[in-house]
C-alpha cells in the first residue's frame, strides 16, 4: 500500500517495520566477531514473536533471489556494514554533544526514535534528558520489550508518542522539553519516510527550539532517481517471485518512501539560518572506519550532516 497523509503503523507494518530492519542490522553487527558498535538490545527487540514474519521478509530481502533467475542482492552485508557506520556516526555526535568541552548538552532529541536503544546502551552525563518521538505503538513496543528483558534507560528517557506529521513541537513541551536549554537533535534514518513539507516543517521547528549551542545530526538520503528506479524494478521482480512462491511479501520498503522532489538540502538549510555546517559521505566515513563503502548499485547516496548553532 502506498502512503497516504494520515497512515499508521505498529512495529510490525509499513514504516515500523523498517526500524526492525535496521536493528536488525544491528544486531548482526554487533554478534559479529569485530564489531564496530555494541547495541546489546538490538537482538531482544527483533526477537519478539510477532516480528517473525519481518524478520523473514527482511532476511529473504537480504540474501536475494534463491533461484538466482533475478539479479538481486541489496546484500545483507552492505546493509549491516552502512548501519554499523552510521551508528558509530551518530553515537560519537551524542558524545560530543553531551561531552566535549565548551559542548556539554543535556537535552537531547530523537526524533523517529524507532528502536534506537540509546536512551538505554550510551553512558549519558548526569543529568541529561533524552526525548524519543515515534508514533505510539512504536514506542510502547520498544518500552514493553525491553522492560520484559530487564534492561533500564541509562538516563531520564521520555517517550513523546506523536506523528511528526501533527504538531510534535506541541507534545514535546507537554513531556518536559525547555526550548531555554541548548539540544541535541537527531533524525536517523527518517528523511524519506516525511513528505517534502512536513521535512521543511519539522527543520522550521527544530531551528525554532534551539538555543544557542544547540546541535543537530540528519542522515542524508540523496536520491539517484535512475538508481532508484533500478533497484525498485529488481525488488519488483524479487517480489514477484517470492510472491508465486506463496511467500509473504507484505512488507514492501519502496512503497514507504515520499517523493524527494520539493525538498532543501539539509545542510544547505541549516546553513542558509546561521548554523555551522559539516557533512560527511558515508562512503568516505565507512573508509576510514575500515569498512567496505556502499555499492554504487543502491537507490540512495547517503552522507551525515552535522550543525551547530552559533
Ligand atoms: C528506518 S526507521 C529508523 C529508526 C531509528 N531512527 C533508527 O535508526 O534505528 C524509521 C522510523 O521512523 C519513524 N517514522 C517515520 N515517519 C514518522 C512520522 N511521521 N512520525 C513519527 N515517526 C515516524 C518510524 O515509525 C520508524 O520508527
Amino acid at each position: 500500500m502506498p502512503r497516504t497523509a494520515d497512515d499508521s503503523w505498529d512495529i510490525a507494518t509499513s514504516v515500523g517495520a523498517t526500524a526492525v530492519m535496521v536493528a536488525l542490522a544491528r544486531a548482526r553487527e554487533t554478534a559479529s566477531t569485530d564489531p564496530l558498535i555494541r547495541d546489546q538490545f538490538a537482538e531482544p527487540l527483533v526477537s519478539t514473536p510477532e516480528l517473525g514474519g519481518v524478520r523473514e521478509q527482511v532476511a529473504a530481502w537480504w540474501a536475494g533471489d534463491r533461484d538466482d533467475e533475478v539479479d538481486f542482492a541489496v546484500g545483507g552485508q552492505q546493509m549491516i556494514n552502512y548501519q554499523a557506520v552510521r551508528t558509530h556516526f551518530f553515537d560519537a555526535y551524542f558524545v560530543q554533544a553531551t561531552q566535549a568541552a565548551g559542548a556539554g548538552i543535556r537535552q537531547v532529541v530523537i526524533l523517529a526514535a524507532g528502536l534506537d536503544s540509546r536512551a538505554y546502551r550510551l553512558a549519558w552525563p548526569d543529568g541529561t534528558v533524552v526525548y524519543e518521538i515515534d508514533l505510539p505503538k512504536v514506542l510502547e513496543y520498544k518500552a514493553e520489550t525491553l522492560a520484559r528483558h530487564g534492561a533500564e534507560p541509562t538516563t531520564d528517557r521520555r517517550a513523546v508518542p506523536v506523528d511528526l506529521r501533527d504538531d510534535w513541537p506541541q507534545a514535546l513541551r507537554d513531556a518536559g522539553f525547555d526550548p531555554a536549554r541548548p539540544t541535541a537533535w537527531l533524525a536517523e534514518g527518517l528523511l524519506p519516510f516525511l513528505p517534502a513539507a512536513a521535512q521543511e516543517a519539522m527543520f522550521d521547528s527544530i531551528d525554532k527550539l534551539s538555543e544557542p549551542g544547540s546541535r543537530v545530526a540528519v542522515e542524508i538520503f540523496g536520491a539517484d532517481e535512475a538508481k532508484r528506479k533500478e533497484a525498485e524494478e529488481k525488488w519488483a521482480a524479487l517480489r514477484a517471485r517470492r510472491e508465486a512462491r506463496g511467500e509473504d511479501t507484505s512488507f514492501n520498503p519502496f512503497d514507504l518512501w515520499f517523493d524527494h522532489g520539493g525538498r532543501s538540502e539539509p545542510a544547505d538549510w541549516f546553513a542558509a539560518r546561521g548554523w555551522a555546517t559539516a557533512s560527511v559521505s558515508a562512503s568516505d566515513e565507512a573508509t576510514r572506519l575500515g569498512r567496505t563503502p556502499q555499492s554504487d548499485a543502491r537507490p540512495f547516496v547517503n552522507s551525515f550532516v552535522t550543525a551547530t548553532k552559533p
